[in-house]
């Protein structure tokens, strides 16, 4: 049996001073290659579960990438294997220039100055947002942060993708776009935290629902997952 790429065993995170957990004995598996969809309702602990698996969160249970269990110790590399796209973009932007930003991963890992900003670049350019490369990260609109912020995780080429909401500012055009990037990565496995169930569709070969920190594992599909909702014919449940 080979290791999966991301294997998730009984993960729980306690929350402080209340009996429920934020997380409670998760398990799931992502594989190389895979493009998985975590769905759930606001609250439901999608971005708490990206969170503890790079490491922000006190956990009970077994997190390991590529076979590594993360620790206190292992945590850092652990980090190194991950492209994370935050929820809120202005989280993970600390460059004034868009160029500068993309850069940074590869520039942290020593790769000479001239070849990141050719890299990032290239991102960009993959991204349909060449054109932003020399802007003020600052002045940019929400839409284009959240896809310099994406243009960054991406840039490493790392083997396990955590994307929160990356959609969630987008406009069609570029949520397609997108969606037909993501399709396109072949080389890394995606854990992607959406509740935009036609972008999901787009690109990602499964669903994993997650609801008040529990995953539903019969919850499998676009019908089951709107039909819990309470949305199955379209038409608002209130
Ligand atoms: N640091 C924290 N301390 C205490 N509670 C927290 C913390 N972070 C998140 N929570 C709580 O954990 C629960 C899950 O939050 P989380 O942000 O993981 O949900 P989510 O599924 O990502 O929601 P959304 O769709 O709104 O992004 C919420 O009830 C939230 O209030
Ligand atoms: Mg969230």
């Amino acid at each position: 049996m080979t290791t999966p790429l991301l294997s998730i065993v009984n993960l729980s995170v306690p929350k402080k001073g209340r009996a429920e957990p934020l997380l409670d004995k998760v398990t799931l598996f992502v594989e190389k290659g895979e493009r998985v969809a975590l769905v759930g309702l606001n609250g439901s602990g999608k971005t708490t579960l990206l969170g503890s698996i790079a490491g922000l969160f006190r956990h009970e249970g077994e997190i390991r990438v590529e076979g590594e269990l993360l620790t206190s110790k292992s945590a850092a590399t652990i980090r190194g294997k991950l492209g994370y796209l935050f929820n809120v973009p202005e989280d993970q932007l600390l460059f004034p220039r868009v160029l500068d930003d993309v850069a940074y991963g590869l520039i942290r890992g020593k790769v000479p100055l001239a070849r990141a900003h050719e890299k990032a670049l290239e991102v960009l350019k993959t991204l349909g947002i060449e054109q932003l490369a020399h802007c003020t990260v600052h002045n940019l609109s929400h839409g284009q942060k959240q896809r310099v912020a994406l243009a960054g995780a991406l840039i490493t080429g790392a083997p396990l993708l955590l994307l929160d909401e990356p959609s969630a500012a987008l406009d069609p055009v570029a949520k397609m776009q997108l969606a037909k990037v993501l399709r396109g990565i072949t080389h890394a496995g995606i854990l992607c935290a959406t509740n935009d169930l036609e972008f999901a569709r787009a690109f990602c070969h499964r669903y994993i629902f997650i609801e008040a920190g529990k995953v539903v594992p019969e919850l499998v599909d676009e019908a089951a997952i709107l039909a819990r909702w309470g949305l199955s014919d379209g038409r608002s449940p209130v």
